[in-house]
């Protein structure tokens, strides 16, 4: 049985629990003359079970070598356990070791830091930290299809490599299957033409939505991007819904309520595991997550924000003027200092963001939106798009791409073009903002970032 079920069962009945078996890892062991109290977690939840086993049963002769970190198989009598937190104890009548742990098992003493845990991130999902962060990516994970599928929206499946460049930002991975000595001949390579990893499923999402409706995508997405900081990998995953007939307002709606319901999933469904986040990492973290989920976002043009900013009287890093792109410290600032919860800042520049965005009728702005979180920053880039055909191609031109290259996504405007909208919502920073994890290495379970694609 796993620990999981232990704790979930309402009811296990008196002859299921004289003869239950569970298997894990040994979190700690201690021996007196005639018995042992072995502390066994299985990963399935935060809780460990007490198991005390006599010295007479069979198995017990291994019990030296069952040191912190081995593998174990045990069976017992469930019995109801008098300790604080823990429902059941087993008085074990079989024990017996599986795999051992030499005493250079990394993880002996608690309270390792999470810079060397990252040394280890093929053991660390066996901590209590990153063990309720990777159990709560995978309920959060659930929370996002639950979000779409309940408002029926179609999953697509975009493809990861590609030839087109959403973003236009110049951070894409080439791939090839190229000598190195060839690298230039495009031709002969695989696809016969250059390829590259997704930055983005949002243009194969587009398609899909001009044809399904609502749509969203939800995978592995790779920038080149070589910024290292606590908010960026060069693979992440990413979550993007395209809803046809929707404008720049219904896109903000559609983002909010996804923070929200994620949020709210986060609270309620935390299965134990938020109490190791509000013990470990941010003691104020409920109380934000409650905050978030019931108040309404702030809602703010760029034009507003950058007036706001300068009127500060903050002396930031980076320049603040109309016409630069905001940075963290801007964002943050925004959400933390001024209005003290989520904002989300619309209308953008069109010279700082990229083609495929909805020009507004002031002919200098395009409907962009990023929804920014305190302690983080974006979490949400979205806009609706440009769905007419003659501006899309000024725009186009405009960024040096060519409409053959995007002949098809042009024809989505060819052909029944209709007023369409959607975002991204980069999975692991709403995780980080869920669990309170400050490094976004520590939230996705083998991290790639510039100069580290370890494990
Ligand atoms: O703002 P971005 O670049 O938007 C897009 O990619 C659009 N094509 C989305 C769309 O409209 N369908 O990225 C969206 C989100 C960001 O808000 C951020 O949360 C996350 O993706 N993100 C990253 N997360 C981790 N590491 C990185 N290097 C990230 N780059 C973006
Ligand atoms: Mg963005």
């Amino acid at each position: 049985m796993r620990m999981r079920e232990l704790i979930k069962r309402v009811v296990i009945s008196e002859s299921e629990r004289a003869c239950v078996t569970i298997a894990g890892w040994v979190r700690t062991r201690r021996d007196s003359k005639t018995f042992s109290f072995l502390e066994i977690n299985d990963g399935s939840c935060l809780a460990n079970l007490q198991v005390v086993a006599d010295a007479d049963i069979p198995g017990y002769g291994d019990v030296e070598r069952m040191h912190t970190g081995a593998s174990v198989e045990i069976t017992g009598r469930l019995v109801a356990s008098l300790g604080q937190g823990q429902k059941w104890e087993m008085h074990a009548t079989q024990i017996r070791l599986i795999g051992e742990a030499p005493a250079d098992y990394p993880l002996q003493k608690k309270g390792h830091s999470l810079e060397f845990l990252r040394t280890i991130s093929h053991l660390r999902p066996r901590t209590n930290l990153h063990g309720a962060v990777f159990r709560m990516r995978s309920r959060m994970a659930y929370a996002v299809h639950q979000f779409f599928q309940d408002r029926d929206f179609t999953y697509v499946h975009t493809p990861i490599l590609t030839a087109s460049d959403c973003e236009g930002a110049g951070e894409m991975f080439r791939v090839t299957t190229l000598p190195p000595e060839k690298a230039a001949k495009d031709a002969e390579d695989f696809f016969g033409k250059k390829s590259f990893l997704t930055v983005s499923g949002q243009l194969e999402g587009e398609t899909f939505a001009c044809a399904l409706s609502n749509i969203y995508t939800f995978g592995p997405t790779f920038r080149a991007e070589n910024s290292n900081t606590t908010r960026h990998a060069a693979e992440f995953w990413m979550i993007e819904p395209e809803v046809a007939f929707c404008d720049l307002q219904g896109d903000m709606d559609l983002a909010e309520a996804l923070v929200k319901h994620l949020v709210r999933h986060a609270l309620e469904k935390s299965e134990g595991d938020l109490l190791v986040f509000e013990k470990f990492v941010d003691k104020t973290l409920r109380e934000r997550l409650e905050f978030v989920a019931e108040r309404p976002f702030e809602r703010i043009t760029y034009t507003a924000a950058v007036e706001l900013l300068l009127k500060s009287g903050q002396s930031f890093q980076y320049p603040v003027a109309y016409g630069l792109n905001l940075q963290s410290e801007h964002e943050r600032w925004l959400t933390e200092q001024y209005f003290k919860k989520p904002t989300t800042v619309y209308n953008y520049p069109k010279e700082i963001k990229p083609f495929y965005m909805r020009l507004n009728d002031d002919g200098k702005t395009v409907t962009a939106m990023d929804v920014l979180v305190p302690g983080i920053g974006e979490i949400v880039g979205g806009s609706q798009r440009e769905e007419r055909l003659d501006i899309l191609l000024e725009n186009m031109k405009r960024h040096h791409l060519s409409p053959e290259d995007y002949w098809w996504y042009v024809d989505l405007r060819k052909y029944g073009s209709v007023p369409h909208a959607g975002f991204g919502m980069g999975f692991e920073r709403m995780l980080m903002f869920a669990t309170g994890m400050n490094n976004i290495r520590d939230v996705i379970p083998f991290a790639r970032t510039p100069g580290s694609c370890d494990f």
